[in-house]
């Protein structure tokens, strides 16, 4: 039968009357109410001076490097000065970021206040390596907590902050002349491990600061780990767009050393590191949506090796692999499998770490 196209009109213009408006589909959370832009529970309190002091400690490094080195010395690292304009950038970028967590937490009189930082760099090369790795840590350790806090509406603002790190940390491997993404997913670590990491910068904080509640965990190094800036020539890398730039390979031997629990760590040295697990048996590669675990071998004391794992890819065919970028490595007891949204299950097995790895 043909039905006549006015019919044809007519029968969708009723379908379209006959669809329930946008809003009376079912489900969603928080959608007819007043949002509240507040930490609402002690774990989005802690979540959030975390997350504040991670950008403090960005601003600051930022504007170390700023402060630090020349135009000349820019230049002479192959930067040009808009290359160096956008540090610049990215380091006005931290004042919003920084801005808008305080405001969650009340303004910036009731906010804590910025510690002092100190970061080991010497170098251009060295600044821009840190700061991918420092950024890098700052946008999973956000990603890892933004979807357990209870206020939505502070994780909406939040989720909009981390976007732009992400695009930092980004640049910076571009910076360091290094394929900008070569992955699908940004990995997800625990506040744990955010804490673990800042504490290796923060020196000292205003005696009116809350403490940090997070655990931090016994420090672990990779002490053949391969280096974003050396190239085989023995000179360093220059920034780049996109490049095809090989650091490491599966199967390399990579070497681990860590520290006993007990020391004392971070701001005024004020806060001890601790472990919660057995003896150590595995490397854990957190990367993309997978956590892959190696087991360790030549275990001495508080050192041991793995292999870099296989480039296994993370849904089959075409996909990209799960271990290629800056991965974090974790020492563990047991090889417990956890995916993105329970991840931190995983933190009751760190014996140590994490350190950051560049793989591919
Ligand atoms: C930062 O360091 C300076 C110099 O050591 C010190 O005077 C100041 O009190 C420290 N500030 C904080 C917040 O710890
Ligand atoms: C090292 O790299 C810089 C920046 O690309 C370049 O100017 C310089 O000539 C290189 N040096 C050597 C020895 O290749
Ligand atoms: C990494 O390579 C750079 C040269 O680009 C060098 O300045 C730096 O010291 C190296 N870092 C380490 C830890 O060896
Ligand atoms: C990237 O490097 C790999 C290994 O060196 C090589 O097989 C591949 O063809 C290169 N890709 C491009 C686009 O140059
Ligand atoms: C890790 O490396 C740092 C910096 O080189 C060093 O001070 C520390 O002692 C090392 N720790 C271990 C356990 O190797
Ligand atoms: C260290 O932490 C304790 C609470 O755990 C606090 O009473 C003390 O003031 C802190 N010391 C410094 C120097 O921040
Ligand atoms: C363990 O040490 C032995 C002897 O030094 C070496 O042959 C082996 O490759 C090491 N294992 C790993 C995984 O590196
Ligand atoms: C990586 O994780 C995703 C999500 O949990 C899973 O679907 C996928 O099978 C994992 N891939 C590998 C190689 O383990
Ligand atoms: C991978 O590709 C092979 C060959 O084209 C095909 O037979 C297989 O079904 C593909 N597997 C997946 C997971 O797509
Ligand atoms: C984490 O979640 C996955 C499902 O995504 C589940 O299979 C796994 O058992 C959970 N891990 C733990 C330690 O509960
Ligand atoms: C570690 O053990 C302590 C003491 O039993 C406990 O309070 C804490 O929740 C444990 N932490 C983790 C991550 O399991
Ligand atoms: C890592 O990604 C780069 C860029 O896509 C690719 O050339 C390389 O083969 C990958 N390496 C591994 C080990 O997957």
């Amino acid at each position: 039968m043909i039905v006549p196209s006015a019919l044809l009109a007519l029968a969708f213009s009723e379908v379209a009357f006959s669809l329930p408006s946008p809003a009376a589909i079912p489900g969603g959370a928080g959608l007819n109410e007043t949002p509240v832009y507040q930490p609402l529970s002690p774990f989005d309190y802690q979540s959030f001076i975390l997350g504040l002091n991670q950008e403090y400690l960005e601003f600051a490094l930022f504007q170390d490097a700023l402060n630090t080195f020349s135009d000349e010395q820019f230049a002479a690292a192959g930067f040009t000065p808009n290359d160096q304009y956008l540090v610049q950038y990215m380091l006005e970028q931290e004042v919003g970021h920084i801005t808008l967590i305080q405001n969650i937490l009340g303004g910036p009189d009731n906010a804590p206040k910025a510690c002092n930082y100190s970061f080991p760099f010497e170098t251009v090369q060295d600044f821009v390596d840190l700061s991918m790795k420092i950024t890098r840590t700052g946008e999973s350790g956000v990603f890892g907590f933004i979807d357990h806090l209870d206020s939505r509406a502070a994780a909406t603002v939040l989720g909009q902050a981390v976007a732009v790190e992400s695009r930092q940390q980004m640049v910076f491997r571009q910076f360091e002349g290094l394929f900008p993404f070569p992955y699908s997913f940004i990995p997800v670590i625990s506040q744990a491990m955010a804490w673990t990491a800042q504490t290796q910068f923060t020196t000292s904080c205003p005696a009116t600061n809350p403490k940090i509640e997070w655990q931090a965990f016994p420090y672990l190094n990779i002490t053949n780990a391969p280096n974003g800036t050396a190239l085989p020539d023995g000179n360093f890398s220059t920034p780049s767009l996109s490049s095809n730039r090989t650091l490491s390979q599966p199967g390399n031997t990579v070497n681990l050393a860590w520290d006993a629990p007990g020391m004392q760590v971070g701001p005024d040295k004020n806060y001890t590191t601790t472990t919660n697990a057995s003896a150590p048996k595995f490397a854990a590669w957190v990367s993309q949506l997978n956590t892959t675990y190696t087991p360790l071998t030549n275990i001495s004391g508080n050192t041991a090796q793995t292999l870099q794992p296989d480039a296994t890819t993370i849904f089959g065919n075409d996909t990209s692999t799960t271990v290629n970028g800056t991965i974090f490595v974790l020492i563990t007891d047991t090889d417990l499998y956890v995916t993105p949204f329970n991840f931190s299950l995983i933190d009751a097995h760190v014996v140590a770490g994490p350190a950051l790895y560049i793989a591919g």
